[in-house]
């Protein structure tokens, strides 16, 4: 028997997970047993498109809640995390409870970081000027996902976004941010409409694809990976069209994207989100949608760069493995496997007819600025300026 040679990781904490159709019911348990006061953070549509959730805060007032609602409409900004921690350092909550998209939970996160600090929240995010550590303290935070995507509900960090001109999308982080409890219930994401159910979805594959080909994936996040691959490639496109109440589907989905979260968290990510980050700051495209309109060429590009380097077996490998869960066939030749992958990326973007970047307002001239400020460093290969010139221009 050989043991690994160089083999060392190391796993991040988990928040407690309540995975399952009907687990919402187990909200106001939960919350009892860390007090009377919540600050309930939702998203826009979360309320009307969940009965359910609606029913539960009923529940949670008849039971002696004291719920004071907020409402987020957008990736959260610094302002809006300021302004409900300045609310809420008037009367202190007990718990914060999200329930909605990634962004409510972001907002929700990052809210119950702040809650315990005496500085504006730009002070703690990664990458601002006269950045400052986050010592950890937080109120204790309970998360539950709406939509199957960026499986924020197991990870550390929370995205706070100013976008536009010098605008930056970045994380606020700490182990310590992982939610206490995070509940997964696919009956909630059976109302999501397509288009945010196949950008979400997107945005979870993004995730397990550059989680798994990161140069920090261990045999634990391989392992995460595969699984939710596997999910991901028999539910995705069912989840978008004929099967979207169905709740095993709507499971499968929650499951690649719960995956995706832990993954990432303990593996990285790689340069599709490095573009996340840069073109997220400077102009309004939703997250996932990004991801979707950016796979197919990013990974045509690393698939080239690894042929190209003389370490890039490896990685080769990984890439013609997913091939062969995403398309459930294998050519039985890891060149012909990878080149199937990148068809495989390109018909589901035309299949879902994922919006290109010029949607956006984002043109060819705007590359001079995105490219010095886009970082991958989890990335597979190391990619320079002309190489994710390439993979923008080719989605403009
Ligand atoms: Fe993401």
């Amino acid at each position: 028997m050989s043991i690994e040679r160089g083999l060392e990781f190391s796993i991040l904490p988990m928040p407690r997970i309540h995975f399952g159709p009907g687990t919402l019911s187990k909200l106001p348990a939960l919350v009892a047993a860390y007090g009377r006061r919540m600050l309930l953070v939702t998203g826009r549509q979360t309320l009307r498109r969940s009965p359910v959730a609606s029913r539960i805060l009923d529940e949670l007032r008849l039971a002696g809640m004291e719920v004071v609602c907020l409402n987020v409409d957008r990736e959260p900004s610094p302002e809006l995390i300021d302004e409900a921690v300045a609310l809420g350092r008037v009367t202190p909550y007990d718990v914060v409870v999200a329930i909605g998209g990634g962004s409510a939970v972001d907002a929700g996160k990052a809210i119950s970081a702040m809650l315990l600090q005496r500085e504006l929240v730009e002070r703690f995010i990664e990458g601002q000027p006269g950045f400052m550590p986050h010592d950890g303290r937080k109120v204790p935070f309970i998360a539950v996902p709406t939509t199957s995507g960026t499986g924020t509900e197991a990870t550390s960090n929370a995205v706070i976004s100013r976008v536009g001109p010098g605008g930056y999308k970045r994380s606020l982080r700490h182990a310590a941010f992982v939610p206490n409890e995070a509940i997964i219930d696919p009956a909630l994401m059976t109302t999501a409409p397509p288009e945010l159910t196949a950008a979400s979805g997107m945005d979870a594959f993004t995730q397990l694809l550059e989680a798994y080909l990161s140069p920090l994936a261990s045999p634990y996040t391989d392992a995460i990976c595969l699984s939710g691959l596997e999910r991901f490639s028999r539910s995705f496109e069912l989840a978008c069209g004929s099967a979207a109440g169905d709740v095993a589907v709507r499971a499968d989905m929650a499951c690649a994207a719960l995956m995706s979260g832990i993954a990432l968290s303990n593996a990285g990510l790689g340069i599709v989100h490095g573009f996340a980050s840069s073109v997220g700051g400077l102009f309004d495209i939703p997250h996932g949608t990004l991801c979707a309109t950016l796979l197919a060429e990013a990974t045509r590009e690393n698939i080239r760069q690894l042929r190209a380097s003389e370490s890039g077996e490896p990685g080769l490998r990984k890439f013609a493995t997913a091939s062969r869960i995403l398309t459930g066939a294998s050519t039985g030749n890891i060149a012909d496997d990878c080149n199937r992958l990148v068809e495989h990326l390109e018909s589901l973007q035309t299949l879902f007819a994922f919006p290109r970047l010029g949607n956006y307002g984002i043109k060819e001239s705007d590359f001079d600025v995105i490219i010095p400020a886009t970082r991958s460093k989890t990335n597979p290969v190391p990619l320079d300026q002309a190489a994710m010139r390439r993979i923008l221009a080719a989605r403009v």
